[in-house]
C-alpha cells in the first residue's frame, strides 16, 4: 500500500492545493495531509480550523485524511508509515526551495523520498498569502477557493475588521 503526506499550511486550502490533493488521491493508496502548527508564519485560521476545512473540501475522497502535525516533517511521516512526502511545484521560483528541502529530509531521514506533482496551469500563480490580502480589501476571492472556505475567509476577515485587529 503506497501511503504519502501532503504537507502544508494551508491557511486556507485554496483550489490549487485540491487540484494536488486530487490527483495524488488517485496515484497513492492513501494521502495524510499534514497540517503544520507550528508554522514560523502566523496563521489567520488555527491548526483545528485548517484541518476542518481540509475535511470538509476532502470529503469526496476516501483515500484522504487529515491531520495536523509539529516538529520535523519526516518524524510525522515515519510515524504515519507513509513512503513519500508529495509536493506541488509551481513554477521556476519554487525550485531552488523545494530541492533544499527534499535533499534535507533525505540526509535527516534517509529513505524518505518526495514526489513533486506540477501545479495546475491555472493556479501556478496562486498562494494562500495572496488570497487573504485580495479578502482584506474585500477583493473577489470566489475563482481561488471552494464556496464555504471562501465564505469563511471572509467572516473571518470581517470578525478582525470588526475587533480593530
Ligand atoms: N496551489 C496553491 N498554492 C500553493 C500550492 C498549490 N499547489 N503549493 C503551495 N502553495 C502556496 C501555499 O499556500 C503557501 O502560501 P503562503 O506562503 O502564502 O502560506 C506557499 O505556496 C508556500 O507553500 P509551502 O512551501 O507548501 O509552504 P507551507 O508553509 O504551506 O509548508 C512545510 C511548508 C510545512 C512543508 C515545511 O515548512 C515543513 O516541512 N515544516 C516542518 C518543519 C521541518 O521539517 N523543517 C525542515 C524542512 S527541511
Amino acid at each position: 500500500m503506497a501511503v504519502a503526506v501532503y504537507p502544508g499550511s494551508f491557511d486556507p486550502v485554496t483550489l490549487g492545493h485540491y487540484d494536488i490533493i486530487e490527483r495524488s488521491a488517485k496515484i497513492m493508496d492513501r494521502v495524510i495531509i499534514g497540517v503544520l502548527n507550528n508554522n514560523s508564519k502566523t496563521p489567520l485560521f488555527s491548526a483545528e480550523e485548517r484541518v476542518n476545512m481540509l475535511k470538509s473540501v476532502t470529503a469526496g475522497l476516501p483515500n484522504v485524511e487529515i491531520q495536523s502535525f509539529e516538529g520535523l516533517l519526516v518524524d510525522f511521516v515515519k510515524k504515519n508509515h507513509a513512503d513519500v512526502i508529495i509536493r506541488g511545484l509551481r513554477a521556476i521560483t519554487d525550485f531552488e526551495y523545494e530541492l533544499q528541502m527534499s535533499q534535507t529530509n533525505r540526509v535527516i531521514a534517509p529513505g524518505v523520498d518526495t514526489l513533486f506533482l506540477t501545479t495546475n496551469l491555472k493556479y501556478s500563480y496562486l498562494s494562500s498569502s495572496i488570497v487573504k490580502e485580495i479578502a482584506m480589501y474585500q477583493g473577489d476571492i470566489s475563482m481561488f477557493l471552494h464556496p464555504e472556505i471562501a465564505r469563511k475567509v471572509e467572516e473571518k476577515m470581517a470578525a478582525r475588521k470588526k475587533s480593530g485587529e
